[in-house]
């Protein structure tokens, strides 16, 4: 049986070392928001979009086509951390969700196969899933020479959980950069599946250039 799922994405960020609402940043034609909306959209049963509150109630924020009437799309307003975002999204996603995914509008390019793989391993029996990459660059620690890179992996989203251990962890104040260290400190189970390298976060306009070259290249 398929489990229902729901799609969090949180768009709710400023967008401070971008320089601007990267989310609504034109990418291939359309927004950086409705890649992964579309893609959420095609796995999940509903999918809530966090925005900054001043886009809650305007168009920018709702930018849904009404093609699928039968996929739910809910806009709310975030909060001034991406947990609190995550909050703000995870009260708008209804009881029967079983699994629940969170992602970054920052990715648009995550697939629809890493999407599927996730909720797959989170039914085949997780409380948290994420998806990770190795990583390439040697990585020293600051006043502490070179680091062993193999015990290190670059975490992506979009990451997946049993509903009810992201509600727990989801507690008020409770802050993190990602919600799988939450639900981890909270003594859930967590497994990884393979991430991919065209999965980039947009943080400054090299990135969006880079998201340019991928798209073309995809
Ligand atoms: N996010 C959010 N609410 C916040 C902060 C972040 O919904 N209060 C979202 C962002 O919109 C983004 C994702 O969380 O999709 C990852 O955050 P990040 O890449 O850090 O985006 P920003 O916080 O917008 O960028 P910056 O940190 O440079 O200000
Ligand atoms: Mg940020």
């Amino acid at each position: 049986m398929k489990p229902e799922v729901w799609t969090i994405i949180v768009a709710a960020g400023s967008g401070e070392r971008f320089g601007g609402l990267k989310q609504f940043s034109q990418l291939g034609g359309t927004r950086v928001l409705d890649h992964s909306l579309r893609t959420a959209r095609a796995v999940s049963s509903g999918v809530v979009v966090v925005v900054p509150v001043e886009f809650a109630t305007r168009d920018e924020g709702n930018a849904v086509d009404t093609s699928e009437p039968d996929r739910v799309v809910v806009t709310v307003a975030g909060g001034t951390t991406r947990s609190a975002s995550v909050r703000a999204g995870l009260a708008a996603v209804p009881p029967a969700a079983e699994v629940i995914l969170v992602h970054d509008a920052a990715r648009p390019l995550a697939s629809e196969a890493l999407f599927t793989r996730v909720v797959a391993a989170v039914s085949a029996g997780a409380d948290a899933v994420t998806p990770v990459l190795p990583l390439t660059d040697t990585i020293r620690r600051v006043g502490d020479g070179v680091i062993d890179r193999t015990a290190l992996l670059a975490v992506q989203t979009p990451q997946g959980f049993r509903a009810p251990a992201l509600r727990e962890a989801h507690r008020p104040g409770a802050e993190a950069t990602d919600d799988v260290s939450l639900v981890e400190a909270d003594g859930g189970t967590v497994k990884t599946v393979t991430g991919e390298r065209s999965n980039i976060k947009i943080t400054d306009r090299a990135d969006l250039m880079m998201a340019e070259a991928w798209l073309s290249a995809l």
